[in-house]
């Protein structure tokens, strides 16, 4: 089905006017990149320094999984974030913009000399510490420009960062950790949130309480007052002080690894994203300049998080190497009120403004008053990320904060795939509310239907990816049959992402969600499993169930089906004592919505969970349940529905 026309919203005339790619150049690079892959990736490669150009472009295959880009080439992504710059005669250009959380706290800026200063400075001080090339750094900081300083520096001297959201509980961090064998860990004193201090360096100890580490480099942001424990915890300011001022960038393969980047899956524990260097350096580079459509001298704000992908590719990555001016704020959407994103559009001229639909919803059920008091004229680019947008909050952000005038992309991409990887080109494109768009350059996507069969033209189905692309994962860390079975197994020798989707007649595609046991919650991906598993960790609980349901501001919420062991009677205590144990064992953002105690959960008659209806339960959707008749227990249903209404 066509969006009708009324729902095309044109391509800006101004953003046509000033486009790094119109229509017709799209059409002509896609066809390219398509039909001389090789050829496309070798071109732009060259975006980036090489200290060995590469002469290889692409080697893979989906079945055996073999991912290999650029592989003879060496390079170093530190260099291509910051050095060449500066080299180039750009070393006065503004490289970071620090907001804090408080409008009153100081705003830093770094150029892109300074940056360099910082980041040998910060390297520097990792190697006397003992971390050589491959081995895993845990981060966990807030998004303070040390954070990013941290990820540089690693990649500076070929150490492996693992990210850590500082919203994670010292069970998520020391089971991290643990699973990368990372024996250094750069974390800072506290953060601050909408006002409320974030205790890192305290969830850092518990968390070592159960994986010991060699070393903690440990910054000095907050002010509160942390342990530090002899020999093993250091202070950044003091053990920077006698380091060398050179500390040369790594000469890395093109295929050694840069990041490890835990995310959820729909079984068991997080999974291990690996990238590697060359192919996720070209990757971010090349979707940056054209998705953003950047200019030397604009501001560009993206307000995710370092600890998400999203922060990895679009607040480090992705603008650095393209020497943008970035802005990294630490604070939340609505402290100290409800306007604070466009006071700091206002505040810092930000031209590029690139945040999640789950911030766009909350801020716009508060009216309009809050964006219209500020002088938004800097923006000319609004982007979205991480979770469909519906088209009613498109709506609001085009015509609220972008005045009817600016460009939107809707940007779907996976911490899998690196970087962006269906979306509009501003000035390209035309644009449907709630519809990602076309497919970058050498996306092939193809819909499949649940037994594999290829379904063409204006359909739905599963989402897959049928040829490899320079920003792709390579592996899980340390498990690469996990890597093998959750991606290429569901549809031998395709991608599959794990969403559903609709193409229709234009060629747009759609993203309808997962379609797999994993749910989107304000934006951040999580397994019902490890929710499950937080819950039956408590004494009292034999079984649990986990799905999510619509919820107008997160996108999705978490409701818990909870079975008690017997002679258990529920009580708003023991739903207190469960919530209290997801954040415990996950982190704040887990915390479920509903906990629906039931005396049984409903199961096919081998024994098998029927998540489908319980899914369709929270939806509040009882009239298509479907066929309950193979439930073990039909009558269950009923008393199911009615827990639900009560609430
Ligand atoms: C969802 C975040 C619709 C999708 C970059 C995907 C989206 C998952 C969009 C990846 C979008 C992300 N429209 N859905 N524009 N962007 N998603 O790994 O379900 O945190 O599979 O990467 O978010 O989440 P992740």
């Amino acid at each position: 089905m066509t969006a009708p026309d009324d729902l095309l919203v044109k391509a800006p005339a101004a953003a046509i006017a000033r486009t790094h790619c119109t229509a017709s150049q799209y059409d002509a690079l896609y066809q390219q990149s398509i039909d001389a892959p090789d050829a496309f990736w070798a071109d732009q490669a060259t975006r980036i320094d090489w200290i060995t150009p590469p002469t290889k472009i692409s080697n893979w295959s989906y079945d055996p999984v073999d991912i290999k880009w650029y592989e003879d080439g060496l390079l170093n992504i530190c260099h291509n974030a910051v050095d060449r710059h500066v080299a180039a005669g750009k070393g006065e250009s503004t490289a970071l913009i620090f907001e804090p959380d408080s409008p009153d706290g100081e705003v830093r800026s770094l150029s892109y000399a300074e940056l360099l200063t910082e980041v040998i400075r910060m390297a520097g001080t990792l190697k006397k510490m003992g971390v050589t090339k491959g081995d895993r750094v845990t981060i966990y900081m807030p998004m303070i420009i040390e954070g990013a300083v941290a990820m540089l520096a690693c990649a500076r001297i070929g150490a492996i960062h693992s990210v850590i959201f500082g919203g994670f509980s010292p069970d998520a961090i020391a089971g991290r950790i643990e699973d990368c064998s990372s024996d250094f860990v750069i974390c800072a004193d506290g953060g601050l949130r909408g006002g409320k201090h974030i205790p890192l360096k305290a969830n850092v100890d518990a968390a070592l309480n159960k994986t010991p580490v060699r070393s903690v480099l440990v910054i000095r942001h907050s002010g509160a007052d942390v342990t530090m424990t002899d020999g093993r915890d250091h202070w950044y300011h003091e053990v920077s002080q006698d380091v060398v001022s050179e500390c040369p960038c790594e000469p890395m393969n093109a295929e050694d690894p840069l990041f490890i980047l835990y995310t959820s899956g729909s079984t068991g524990k997080p999974k291990g994203v690996l990238h590697t260097t060359g192919g996720y350096a070209v990757w971010t580079a090349a979707t940056f300049h054209y998705a953003f459509d950047y200019r030397e001298g604009e501001i560009f704000w993206c307000t995710a998080d370092i600890g998400w992908v999203t922060g990895h590719s679009y607040v480090i990555y992705g603008p650095l190497q393209n020497g943008a001016s970035v802005l990294m704020f630490e604070g939340v959407p609505n402290y100290p009120g409800h306007d604070r994103f466009w006071q700091v559009v206002d505040k810092h001229k930000v031209n590029i403004f690139y945040t999640a639909p789950t911030a766009i919803r909350a801020l716009m059920r508060e009216g309009d008053d809050y964006v219209t008091r500020h002088d938004l004229s800097s923006l000319r680019l609004l982007g979205s990320v991480g979770e469909p947008i519906n088209p009613e909050a498109w709506r609001w952000y085009h015509d609220t904060v972008g005045k009817g005038a600016l460009p939107i992309i809707d940007t779907w991409w996976q911490t899998e795939t690196g970087g962006v990887m269906i979306t509009t080109l501003p000035g390209a494109h035309d644009m449907k509310p709630g519809s990602a768009g076309r497919p970058f350059f050498g996306i092939q996507p193809q819909l499949v239907d649940n037994d594999g069969a290829v379904l063409t033209g204006a359909t739905s189905g599963n989402l897959c990816i049928t040829h490899s692309w320079p920003g792709q994962a390579r592996t899980l860390y340390g498990d690469h049959d996990r890597f093998v079975q959750t991606y290429f197994a569901t549809y031998k020798g395709k991608y599959f992402t794990g969403d559903g989707c609709r193409r229709d007649e234009d060629g747009y595609y759609w993203i309808t969600g997962r379609v797999d046991d994993v749910i989107n919650v304000s934006g951040h991906r999580m397994g019902t499993a490890e929710v499950e598993s937080a819950l039956v960790l408590h004494d009292k609980v034999a079984e649990a169930a986990v799905v999510g349901f619509p919820h107008d501001i997160k996108g999705q919420g978490i409701y818990c089906y909870v079975t008690l062991n017997a002679g258990i009677e529920p009580s708003e205590a023991l739903e207190a004592e469960l919530r209290a144990q997801v954040r415990r064992e996950i982190g704040p953002i887990a915390t479920p919505d509903h906990i629906h105690f039931a005396p049984a959960l409903p199961k096919t008659r081998s024994g098998k969970i029927m998540r489908r209806i319980l899914r369709k339960i929270a939806e509040n959707d009882f009239g298509s349940l479907g066929d309950t008749s193979t439930l073990a227990d039909p009558s269950l249903v009923d008393g199911l529905i009615e827990g639900r209404k009560a609430r």
